[in-house]
């Protein structure tokens, strides 16, 4: 019976044997009949080459600038404790300054740390993060998202930030100013000029907002400045002692400066965009003038 089967099999495999072959040669001829391929034809170009994202090449710039000026970057994350976006940095949970700033906050309940949870308002929380982690001095910028409750042509939910910390013995407000003029003329060019402007933000003292020489009519006065020559960029100041004391700095022993710009809004200035919302919707037609 075994003998019999054995046969049975030989002959099978035989026979799908030779017609695997006969339909392998076959297909081989076919191929071979059939118009050649025309490997002479020229390939075809691919379409432009990306580059970077005006608001990409703008951040680049801006930490180029500072890590000439002995910064380093640090980063923190884009969701962040209300602790270090807000409280840390004075503003307690029933601040005013918080509506400003009005909030993303993130449901943390269920999982993880139960501490109330926001999308970071503004970069100023890497702040304390760096603080925090080391003894002065300490000179950091940290570039990144920031998320708020805004939406209309110079406002967009999302949009970048740099934050510039300084802490030191013996840091002073002209060292801001001459930080913040060398900052402005390294971005924009020579003959831009910053003007200072008392302010409040509860996590300096004192406060200034910073304006620079109008990008659209270079300090003669326009619509956009209003007349005024000048643009508001920034905001900045001497960091706060009590923001000192909450990350254990002696504010007799060090001070420092701060300040916090928005990315976006110095690249639509130094590329004449006027409305911001260009930058995110990624249209090629925009893009491609940038
Ligand atoms: N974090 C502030 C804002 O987003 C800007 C700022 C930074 C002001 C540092 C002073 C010092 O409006």
């Amino acid at each position: 019976m075994g003998a019999a089967v054995n046969a049975a099999r030989d002959e099978i495999e035989g026979l799908l044997g030779a017609r695997q072959k006969a339909l392998a040669r076959e297909g081989l001829e076919a191929e071979l009949r059939a118009p050649p391929l025309d490997v002479t034809l020229p390939g075809r170009r691919p379409d432009a080459a990306g580059r970077r994202h005006p608001v990409s090449a703008a951040l680049d710039d801006l930490v180029e600038i500072l890590a000439r000026m002995g910064y380093e970057v640090a980063e923190g994350p884009e969701v962040e404790l209300d602790y270090y976006n807000f409280e840390a940095l004075n503003m307690p949970p029933d601040h005013p300054a918080r509506d400003m700033q009005d909030t993303f906050y993130v449901a943390t309940e269920g999982h993880g740390p139960t501490a109330p949870t926001v999308l970071r308002t503004h970069t100023s929380p890497v702040q304390i993060r760096s603080m925090l982690g080391r003894r002065p001095p300490l000179r950091i910028c940290s570039p990144g998202k920031v998320y708020r409750r805004d939406d209309d042509p110079t406002h967009s939910p999302m949009f970048h930030q740099i934050e510039v910390l300084c802490v030191d013995r013996d840091v002073t407000l002209g060292d801001l100013k001459g930080t913040l003029a060398e900052f402005v003329r390294a971005f924009f060019g020579e003959g831009f000029r910053i003007r200072l402007r008392p302010s409040y933000f509860p996590f300096v003292e004192p406060g200034a907002e910073v304006d620079v020489t109008c990008t659209f009519c270079l300090g003669k006065g326009c619509r956009t400045c209003k007349g005024s020559g000048f643009v508001e960029v920034l905001g900045a100041g001497l960091v706060h002692p009590r923001v000192l004391r909450n990350v254990g700095y002696d504010p007799e022993e060090v001070s420092g400066f701060a300040f916090g710009c928005g990315i976006d809004r110095l690249a639509m200035l130094r590329s004449g965009v006027d409305d911001l919302r260009h930058f995110f919707e990624g249209d090629l037609r925009f893009l491609e003038q940038m």
